[in-house]
């Protein structure tokens, strides 16, 4: 089933999120809804905040990424993180541009550094370490700042985010044109 994704200004998008045990119940049902949403939405992470619920479980398939074939690493990069603990974050901070489908319509540069660890249980719930890089490690940082509470646009520069705040009033309050389903923290249910 695709879910609505809550956008820019909805409360559990800052909410304190809580790890999920095996027998979270229709825990694999969820696993499904949540990957639907993300491809009926075109991402290529999705974390459980942005369908509603603060819990401590993001996917991700950055296969996408690999249209051109520039990027092989990613062809087979699709994974499902609950109770993930980023371990160790290192080198260099390069930019890139992102996005979210929580922030429609808005791309900025931020800077992360490109290479994680990361320890995991997976969707049989086996528990996994992990050494990522480059984009794969960026849409995991994304994803994971989602469980903690943070958004991209959190991180960018004091002048940029000054010139999109208006943007990020219009997407709280819907008056942005997006293909694919949303709720809105400042749009009143109709009646
Ligand atoms: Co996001």
């Amino acid at each position: 089933m695709i879910l609505p994704i809550v956008a820019y200004g909805t409360p559990v998008l800052r909410e304190e999120t809580k790890e999920i045990d095996e027998n979270h119940p229709d825990l694999n049902l969820l696993l499904e809804d949540m990957f639907e949403t993300m491809y009926a939405s075109k991402g290529v992470g999705l974390a459980a905040p942005q369908i509603g619920l603060p819990l401590r479980i993001f996917i991700v398939d950055a296969s996408g990424f690999n249209e051109d074939d520039e990027h092989p690493e990613l062809a087979d990069f699709k994974r499902v993180f609950i109770n993930p603990i980023i371990v160790e974050e290192s080198g260099k901070e390069w930019k890139f541009e992102e996005g979210c489908l929580s922030i429609p319509g808005i791309r900025e540069d931020v800077s992360r550094q490109p290479n994680v660890v990361i320890e995991y249980y997976n969707e049989k719930f086996e528990l996994i370490e992990e050494t990522i890089d480059g984009i794969a490690a960026r849409v995991i940082q994304h994803e994971y700042d989602h469980i903690e509470g943070v958004l991209f646009t959190d991180k960018i520069n004091p002048l940029r985010k000054r010139l999109i705040k208006g943007k990020l009033n219009d997407i709280a309050k819907g008056n942005i044109k997006v293909n694919y389903r949303m709720k809105f923290p400042l749009v009143k249910a109709k009646h």
